[in-house]
């Protein structure tokens, strides 16, 4: 890997593990409880449509960038074979086992970087999963779908349901941010350099810090994203775009019901 890319990957995940503990705070017990419940699952209703749609059940699963792991849980709970988590960060990883462990649910969870991934995992996965808050820590996207390409099986399924690109050209939730600003396009769409942050990340318990480590957020175009599945071997099976936030900082505008996509599902199947 390149030291670039490993300047920007290793900041990210010093970044992580100081959020972490802020998100634990908020969050940890809420989730421990949500998991004693036989069955529960946390995502919505267009996710797990678009799931069950593409076949989920009995598949092994890669969840990459899986932070503390409840995605993963809940795709077991909706059926799904041998899954796997994968992320950079330390505590997302510690706390994802645990959690595992807890609740009896049959997830293993691996701290990696992604690009580091290697070849015992190639060739072994049905579905790669991606969710909410992932692809804008990546600095390579093709190089990450290449990555995502390696580790399916032939005809395996790419699953990303993210935050639309558009809507990061909007302010984030801020009570600062008066209704007529809400709709003004504060970011552009082209930005090619990441942006360099060390604002708060904890969008889960909404503590104010100033993160020691910087964060490297990189915007990925819809087209990006098309050409870098696309580019890399994949056929585009299903594209959905949603009003619905979940990236937890647009709340205000799902509410306006402004006609901004916000969300995408993005389906790809692996065909070399
Ligand atoms: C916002 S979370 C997304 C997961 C989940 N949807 C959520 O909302 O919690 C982003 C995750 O990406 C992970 N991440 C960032 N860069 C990574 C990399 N290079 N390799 C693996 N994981 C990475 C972070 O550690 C973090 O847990």
């Amino acid at each position: 890997m390149t030291s670039e890319l490993k300047r920007y990957t290793e900041s990210n995940r010093a970044a992580w593990n100081e959020a972490m503990p802020k998100h634990q705070r908020a969050a940890k017990a809420k989730w421990d409880r949500a998991f004693e419940r036989v069955g529960y699952v946390c995502m919505g209703e267009e996710e797990v449509t678009a799931l069950r749609r593409m076949g989920i059940r009995g598949k092994s699963v890669a969840h990459l960038c899986c932070n503390n792991g409840v995605e993963l849980l809940s795709l077991k709970n909706l059926g799904a074979g041998e899954c796997v988590g994968l992320d950079i960060s330390d505590l997302a990883i510690e706390e994802a086992q645990e959690r595992a462990a807890r609740s009896h649910i049959d997830c293993r969870y691996v701290r990696t970087d992604i690009y580091d991934i290697g070849a015992e995992y190639h060739g072994h996965f049905d579905v790669v999963y991606v969710s909410a808050g992932a692809l804008g820590w990546l600095p390579d996207l093709p190089r990450f779908f290449a990555q995502a390409g390696a580790m399916l099986r032939d005809d395996g399924r790419i699953f990303i349901h993210e935050i639309h690109p558009i809507s990061e050209m909007l302010p984030f939730d801020d009570p600062k941010t008066s209704e007529d600003d809400l709709l003004r396009i504060i970011e552009p769409y082209f930005q090619t350099e990441p942006y360099e942050e060390h604002d708060s990340l904890d969008y889960v318990g909404g503590t104010e810090y100033t993160s020691t480590a910087a964060q490297y957020w990189f915007v990925h175009t819809i087209a990006d994203i098309i050409m870098g599945m696309v580019n890399n071997g994949f056929a585009i099976e299903h594209f959905a775009e949603y009003p619905t936030d979940i990236s937890a900082g647009h709340r205000r505008i799902e509410a306006a019901e402004a006609g901004i996509p916000l969300s995408f599902i993005l389906v790809g199947r692996k065909t070399m």
